[in-house]
């Protein structure tokens, strides 16, 4: 059996070590610390002049975020349904109601006319908009930010799958009233697990860090006022962030020809189609994905399973929140066809880890291509 080619496995840069050595060294194997520090205002040099704050991981972020939009029980939050479910969780934690948005075919992200439609119809304003930058590719801002901008709606954006992706050369993650990243263990830098928060101020970072340490007071005692979380990040992870972010540039790089050598090799393939690249996307290629159209006779899980024959490791597209039983009592809006049901029904996403060689993608497209019906 030749060797596994998993979805999208960890990749150290090589200078991860340094970082843990210096903690082991300092001892600073605690929560926060140098490391956090500069993993924090590495991440703001990147994106340009925001308000980072580490965490134990995205959900955490969208959680804290959702806190600070003041989301209670029984208000709604508007979100993606084309997402991993870490999207909307955090809504439920705070009791409140998710209503979720279908997608476009352009971008297969937040279908504006989708969300268009959600405010008009809904008998009170939502909290908050969550927005997912799907399979590292950037929903269209200009578009759904006229939107929120007409109902005063703020934006979380959810860029967990997106770091290194860019909307009109403006790097995700930066788009709303709060921004999202993880570092779990398939992202495109992995610090085995972690997130990232980005404010745009000062006072909403300052609040983000006194929330996730238990919202502890300035006391000479222990002094607690209102509910904390435990979300802060350790030093030992962080170290793992700073390397990691030192070679982003090069593992979008490779994402992106993965993707390209996949389109090359799979181009005589009439019914595999690519996920489109609008023009004002620079995606991230995290998952190279296909659709595969109905008249191929051939379905996702079968392509999957005979990936799965030769070691090899692929899946369906997310399956739509509003379809979940978790959320079958939620409002779910889109425009005349609901487009996020077809991605979910021909989607499939191929191995796509930085590791892989060239032979690893021939590999894969050859059994693509030699899949008998
Ligand atoms: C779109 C999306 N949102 C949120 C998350 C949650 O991130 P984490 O696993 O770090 O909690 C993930 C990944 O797991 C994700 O893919």
């Amino acid at each position: 059996m030749e060797n596994r080619l998993y979805l999208s496995p960890p990749h150290m840069s090589g200078n991860e070590k340094k970082y843990i050595d210096l903690a082991f060294e300092s001892n600073w194997i605690a929560p926060l610390g140098p490391n956090v520090d500069k993993f924090e205002s590495t991440m703001n040099e990147y994106l340009g002049s925001h308000y980072a704050v580490a965490m134990t991981s995205g959900t955490a972020a969208i959680h804290i975020a959702l806190v600070m939009l003041d989301v209670k029980p029984g208000d709604y939050v508007l979100c993606s349904s084309m997402t991993f479910v870490a999207s909307a969780n955090p809504v439920l934690y705070l009791g409140a109601e998710p209503v979720f948005i279908d997608s476009e075919h352009n971008s297969w992200n937040i279908c504006p006319r989708s969300l268009e439609k959600a405010m008009q119809n809904l008998e009170k304003k939502p909290k908050a908009l969550i927005v997912v930058d799907l399979l590292g590719q950037s929903a269209d801002y200009g578009e759904i930010k006229k939107v929120c901008d007409k109902y005063n709606l703020p934006i979380i954006e959810d860029a967990a799958e997106a770091l290194g992706a860019k909307y009109n050369g403006i790097k995700c993650g930066t788009f709303g009233e709060y921004g999202v990243f993880s570092f779990n263990g398939n992202k495109i830098l992995s610090t085995s697990g972690g997130g990232m928060l980005i404010c745009k101020t000062k006072e909403q970072a300052l609040r983000a860090k006194h929330l996730i340490t238990q919202a502890r007071e300035d006391a000479p005692y222990y002094l607690h006022t209102e509910v904390g979380y435990n979300y802060r990040m350790s030093n030992i992870v962080a170290g793992l962030g700073i390397a990691q972010l030192g070679i982003l540039e090069d593992r979008v790089n490779k994402k992106r020809f993965i993707n390209k050598c996949y389109q090359e090799k799979l181009k005589d393939i009439s019914y595999i189609r690519f996920m489109p690249e609008p023009e004002w996307s620079y995606s991230n290629r995290w998952l190279t994905s296909i659709l595969v159209d109905d008249d191929s006779l051939l379905t996702p899980t079968e392509i999957i399973s005979e990936l799965e024959k030769n070691n090899i490791e692929a899946r369906r597209l997310w399956k739509p929140l509003h379809s979940q039983p978790l959320f079958e009592k939620n409002k779910y809006f889109f425009d005349n066809e609901s487009v996020c049901d077809s991605l979910f029904e021909s989607g499939v996403s191929l191995p796509s880890g930085t590791q892989m060689t060239e032979k690893d993608i021939e590999r894969v497209c050859n059994i693509i291509k030699n899949i008998k019906k």
